[in-house]
């Protein structure tokens, strides 16, 4: 099998010639002729759409996310597919940098798919958008690169990489069909909880014993598949799930996984408290987070005009590398340029 050149190179050794610029020429010109709008060419606009039609509006109602079994068998198709099981299957893929016991599933339950597990499903059409933690314009690459740094407590992964290009491959196609900057239901993540109650640790401990001890072991270290609760293999304190508020929605919807929805508020609450007591591995540079201020009240680390209410019982060092994504370095007339933040 002759392995064809990159197109890129092919491009470059063709530049090389003055033969190979006046072909080019032709070439881009016989390009031009051929993309011509059919109306053109035919004479007449009967073809295309009048002008000023809106297309089709989007209706979330009747969208849904394609399946599995409709993924195309090419080679998107194929890196649809790789990008599903990183997603599935994130330390045994990654061991670099994915090294605690989740995998992306542990949390975006049912393949991203889930309503109330801060679905994937429509988030393409989301990117690049503001991100008041980052206080910057994020790109999707930089989001998922903050659940790799502080939700898997693991490394950034190169924004360059096949494997990034094939998660993307898969986010783009839970978003079929969502057109871009419409904000479908799951845009806020985790679901806002209604009451907003304060969790006690105390009462927390006795419904973990009772409800979650069984699967995620009393130690909380979890168990194979089932993710550890906190220790050094759970998410890392600059992750969404270290907020008592966001821990306690996941779980008022999610948990205990044979039996979701026995829980009250109030002891999803208590739970989420006594879970996020526990020490889990350290964020190096959260303190960064709302840089201008206005953090949730549930933030347990201090930041700009904030300061926390409980914080975990110690923190688990980490190495250099598991720094937290910086949020991309604004852009400008004098801006120096970013040194890169991988
Ligand atoms: C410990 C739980 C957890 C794990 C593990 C996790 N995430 Fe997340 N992720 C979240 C939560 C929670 C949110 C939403 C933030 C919120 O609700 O405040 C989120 C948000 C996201 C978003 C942004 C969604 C949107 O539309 O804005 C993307 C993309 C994402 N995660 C990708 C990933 C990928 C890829 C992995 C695996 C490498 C992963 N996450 C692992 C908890 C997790
Ligand atoms: C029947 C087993 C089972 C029980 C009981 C259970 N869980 Fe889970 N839990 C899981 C599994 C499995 C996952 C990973 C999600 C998945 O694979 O769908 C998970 C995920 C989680 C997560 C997100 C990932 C992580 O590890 O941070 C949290 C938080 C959590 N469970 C908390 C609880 C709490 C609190 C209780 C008790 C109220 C509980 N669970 C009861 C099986 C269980």
């Amino acid at each position: 099998m002759t392995r064809l050149p990159a197109p890129a190179d092919a491009m470059t050794r063709l530049r090389a010639t003055p033969v190979a610029v006046a072909l080019i020429a032709l070439l881009s010109a016989a390009c031009e002729t051929r993309e011509l709008p059919p109306a053109s060419v035919a004479g007449g606009a009967a073809a295309a759409p009048a002008e000023g039609t809106p297309a089709a509006a989007f209706v979330e109602a009747a969208w849904k996310p394609p399946t599995e079994a409709e993924i195309p068998n090419d080679s998107l198709g194929a890196s649809i597919r790789r990008g599903l099981a990183l997603l599935r299957f994130t330390p045994e893929s990654l061991p670099q940098y994915a090294q605690s016991g989740l995998r992306c599933t542990s949390c975006h339950q049912n393949d991203g798919l889930k309503a109330t597990a801060a679905p994937l499903t429509g988030s393409h059409a989301r990117y690049p958008k503001y991100m008041p933690r980052a206080g910057a314009v994020v790109a999707m690459t930089d989001r998922i690169n903050y659940c790799f740094t502080r939700s898997m407590a693991g490394r950034a992964l190169p924004t360059d990489s096949r494997e990034m290009e094939d998660l993307l491959a898969y986010m783009a196609w839970l978003s079929k069909g969502v057109p871009v900057g419409t904000n479908i239901a799951g845009a806020a993540g985790l679901i806002a909880m209604k009451d907003t109650l304060v969790g006690d640790s105390a009462r927390g401990e006795a419904v973990f014993t009772r409800s979650c001890a069984v699967c995620h072991q009393a130690d909380g270290s979890g168990n194979g598949p089932i993710p550890p609760l906190w220790g050094a293999k759970s998410y890392s304190i600059g992750a969404s799930m270290s907020r008592e508020e966001r821990a306690a929605s996941f779980i008022w919807h999610n948990m205990p996984q044979n039996n979701p929805g026995t829980l009250t508020p109030q002891e999803a609450f208590d739970v989420a408290a006594f879970v996020n007591s526990h020490p889990r591995p350290d964020s190096p540079g959260k303190e960064g987070d709302w840089p201008t201020g206005g953090a949730p009240k549930d933030v347990p680390y201090p930041t700009k005009g904030h300061t926390p209410t409980r914080t975990p019982a110690r923190l688990l060092p980490r190495k250099p590398d598991g720094t937290i994504v910086p949020a991309p370095a604004p852009v400008g007339r004098g801006a120096t340029p970013s040194a890169g933040y991988n």
